[in-house]
């Protein structure tokens, strides 16, 4: 008993030894000091090399950080052709899908794929617009079975998924699906339309361009459909997400400021600023517009025609 008291006694004293040792050499932290701390082996720990949001010494303006020489672009990244990557050219939204675009077999599977994960979850698995997050929207994503979408450009579905539609009630989904993927996806809804109604094209019913001399309501009206008005506001009377142009002007309603008549400065107000005056029974969701005072008038131009 006496022997293995007395080893026990030893190992401890070792032990506090060692420890007394290992801080004596190696230095305690909390004490200041300006030199560099010990690092044995440097191996690739610290390089030579300038990092994103260090202070550079080499650079006149002391940043690592480089802004690209104007005119380069990145590898992968060069955009020539408008249709492809835009969906839009000189105004108009394009009624053709890409040159060269896949196999139509392969860009079937791969959109229906595609479909699943980025856009049924609102539109729905077979474009019903009854997916399960379309419950909880205050503005609901459209059945793609919906006239004005069986006729829409493929250029101006395809700006839906580059831009989101309507300031966000809609997100883009241009950093999840790549160009090819865009139009791939675009393939699969057009195929989903097709086969409840064989009559649906793949470009989609062109856009009309209003020629620059048409009066007034004339180019209101191509404005209702270019701006996207049409996807809220009915023009026969119908009750949209918001309420029908028909017979618009000179209604009295009821506003979140009281009773009023709809006249020119109304309709300037509701465009302008939509969250001044929130029409009774609707949703405050309509998005504001940047319109020119030009693009207003003509719009406003075209409501006064809705008798
Ligand atoms: C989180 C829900 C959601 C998802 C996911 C979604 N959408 Fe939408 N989508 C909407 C809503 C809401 C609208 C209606 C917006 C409006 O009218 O202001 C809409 C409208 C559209 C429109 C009509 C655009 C117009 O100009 O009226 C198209 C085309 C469309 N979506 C395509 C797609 C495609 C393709 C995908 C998948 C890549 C997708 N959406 C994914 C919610 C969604
Ligand atoms: C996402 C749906 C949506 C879109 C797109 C939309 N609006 Fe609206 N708008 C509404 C809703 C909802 C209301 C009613 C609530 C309110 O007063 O804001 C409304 C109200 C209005 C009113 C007042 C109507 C009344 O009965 O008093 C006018 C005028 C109007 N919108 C014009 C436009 C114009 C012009 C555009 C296109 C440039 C447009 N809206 C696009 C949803 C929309």
């Amino acid at each position: 008993m006496k022997t293995l008291h007395a080893t026990r006694r030893q190992l401890t004293a070792g032990a506090v030894l060692g420890m007394v040792l290992a801080v004596t050499v190696t230095g305690c932290r909390g004490w200041e000091t300006d030199a560099p701390p010990v690092h044995l082996n440097w191996n690739m720990d610290t390089q030579e090399k300038g990092k994103a949001y260090r202070k550079s010494d080499f650079f006149a303006d002391g940043r690592y950080m480089r802004t690209p020489p104007s005119g380069t672009v990145a590898r992968g990244f060069l955009k020539e052709d408008d249709a492809r990557s835009l969906g839009r050219v000189d105004g108009l939204a394009v009624t053709a899908f890409p040159a060269g675009m896949a196999d139509p077999e392969v860009a079937l599977a791969r959109g229906q794929n595609r479909f699943g994960i980025y856009c049924s979850p609102c539109h729905g698995l077979a474009g019903d617009g009854d997916g399960i997050v379309n419950q909880k929207l205050s503005v609901k994503a459209p059945s793609f079975h919906d006239a004005r979408l069986k006729e829409m450009p493929v250029g101006k579905m395809y700006e839906a998924i580059l831009n989101g539609v309507n300031a966000g009630n809609m997100g883009s989904y241009a950093g999840q699906i790549v160009e090819e993927d865009r139009w791939n996806v675009l393939a699969y809804v057009r195929a989903l339309q097709k086969q409840r109604d064989p009559s649906v094209t793949l470009g989609g019913k062109p856009e009309v361009k209003v020629a620059d001399d048409a009066p007034p309501e004339k180019k209101g009206e191509g404005l209702y459909v270019s701006k996207g008005c049409n996807a809220c506001h009915s023009i026969d009377g119908a009750k949209g997400v918001g309420p029908t142009w028909l017979a618009l002007y000179g209604r009295a309603e009821k506003t979140s400021k009281g009773a009023i008549t709809v006249d020119d400065a109304y309709l300037t107000e509701s465009i302008r600023e939509p969250g001044a005056q929130i029409v009774e029974g609707y949703p405050p969701v309509m998005p504001p517009y940047p319109l020119t005072d030009d693009e207003l008038n003509n719009l406003i131009a075209f409501i006064k025609t809705l008798k």
